[in-house]
């Protein structure tokens, strides 16, 4: 994870938040490279589950929503994590992670007041100072909240959401009457959400801030089952499509205790991620059953019913929810491309090739046009290449003239540029480039009226 935070930093991928006065913990920003590298897994996310299906539409709704959207949600209740202070040092934990990480229990679904037994039957210390001076567990609100109005005593108190889902059950009627959607029906949205995490995120793991793309999909109650099959094996279609390693995904089901307050069964697609991190959560599907639109039927006084015209009755659709995060998508496609390969340079020496091997669907550049030397006679067709590529594709793509070829083919390498156009005096003659692969290095040469066609081909 080191290499990989360093090599983003250094490449203009991800840079930590407020990097020049320090940091903020748990906040990152996404440079050049990265943000390409989002948009282009947001874009394709976009199409594969809004514009590919004609059952579900997007959506894009505010972050702050009217405080009761939190309360009939459950999350002004629920949406706790167990914390413990030291009273030493003042550092704030997790109960849950330091049980699971100190004494390899799983603690999902006990009580604080059961974890606060733990922690003083095992003797666990802090781990930030070593006193055995930990507070009780306690429940403490992930929600940030802010104020509505000049003056924060009398003006409104709001949440920045804690999730994207609850804008499409609460625009769910809005939807249905100007839709033209028939149950089974999906809304989709992709947007920010916030949550005050205590534990320290291993790099963009665990964030303060995040995106999300999440789908809320209305079905029929007796058809629930089926539908959650079918978000499984396309949720399997997705990470295939953006090429994440087979053996590095796994599907656990959540044991009753663990389930969240409005699921009735949740899958976890976890990844195996590297050192001592291991199998964490990436994406989940859940079955929320009719919890959602009931609360927000009970508590703004709204009929949310749907009228099925077929059966000729009334019912409170169930929901099958698909969650993906974007952050860990990146993080996760960032983990599976790094590799490292022992090779020799120019010089015969032996030399350590750092490649990203991103698919081409995400790669930030699609290909580069590099001039073998910085000449004009060089320049001027190049360019015209580059032109060409730009608007036969619309991708991004990059022109490069400074340095020797073989160090600027080592930065594709690194950015997980797949293919090189290199611009030679022999093109002058032959009218042909030399495409450089990046993943083995090959080389071959390609008459360049044909490049536009054969780059189109292989970014689709
Ligand atoms: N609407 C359901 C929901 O929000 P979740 O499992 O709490 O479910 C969904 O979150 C996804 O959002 C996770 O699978 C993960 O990819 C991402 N996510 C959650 N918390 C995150 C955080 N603090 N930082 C980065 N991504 C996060």
């Amino acid at each position: 994870m080191d290499k990989i935070a360093s090599l983003c930093k250094r490449r203009g991928i991800i840079f930590p938040g407020s990097d020049i006065y320090g940091g903020l913990a748990n906040t990152w920003d996404y440079g050049p490279l990265g943000a390409e590298l989002k948009r282009n897994v947001k874009n394709l996310w976009w199409t594969t589950f809004v514009h590919r299906r004609r059952d579900v539409v997007g959506l894009e709704a505010s972050i702050l929503m009217h405080p009761r959207v939190w309360e009939a949600s459950g999350h002004v209740q629920n949406f706790n994590d167990p914390l413990v202070d030291c009273k030493t040092c003042k550092a704030r934990f997790r109960a849950d992670h330091l049980i699971e990480e100190r004494l390899g229990l799983a603690v999902e679904g006990k009580t604080p007041a059961q974890m606060s037994e733990i922690i003083v039957e095992a003797k666990l210390k802090c781990p930030n100072c070593g006193n055995a001076t930990l507070t009780e567990a306690r429940q403490f609100n992930m929600m940030f909240s802010t104020t509505i109005g000049p003056v924060s005593e009398t003006g409104t108190q709001v949440y920045l959401r804690p999730e994207t889902a609850q804008a499409m059950f609460v625009q769910y009627k809005n939807v249905v009457a100007t839709g033209r959607v028939k149950v089974p029906f999906g809304i989709a949205q992709i947007g920010k959400a916030f949550r005050n995490e205590i534990t320290p995120g291993n790099f963009i793991f665990r964030q303060l801030e995040f995106e999300q793309m999440e789908i809320e999909y209305f079905v029929k109650p007796d058809e629930a089952a089926g539908a959650f099959e079918e978000w499984l094996s396309a949720m399997r279609g997705w990470l295939r499509t953006i090429g994440v390693r087979d053996d590095h995904i796994r599907v656990r089901e959540h044991e009753q205790e663990e389930l969240s307050h409005y699921s009735s069964r949740t899958v976890d697609f976890e990844y195996q991620f590297p050192g001592s991190m291991g199998w964490k959560e990436l994406y989940g599907l859940a079955n929320r059953t009719d919890f959602d639109l009931s609360r927000h039927q009970e508590v703004s006084g709204e009929d949310l019913q749907y009228f099925d015209q077929a059966e000729n009755r009334k019912y409170i659709p169930y929901v099958i929810e698909p969650t993906f995060g974007v952050d860990r998508t990146c993080l996760v496609l960032l983990i599976d491309a790094y590799d490292e390969e022992e090779t020799i340079d120019v010089n015969g020496k032996p030399d350590t090739r750092v490649v990203l091997r991103l698919h081409p669907r995400i790669a930030p550049y699609k290909a580069a046009v590099l001039p073998l030397m910085k000449k004009p006679e060089l320049a001027e067709p190049a360019r015209r290449l580059f032109d060409e590529l730009v608007s036969a594709t619309g991708a991004l793509i990059e022109y490069d003239e400074t340095g020797n070829i073989g160090k600027r083919y080592r930065r594709q390498d690194e950015i997980g540029t797949p293919f090189c156009f290199t611009f030679d005096f022999d093109s002058l003659d032959d009218h042909a480039v030399t495409v450089r692969h990046r993943d083995d290095m090959s080389q071959e040469r390609l008459p360049i009226a044909e490049v536009p066609a054969w780059l189109s081909e292989r970014i689709r």
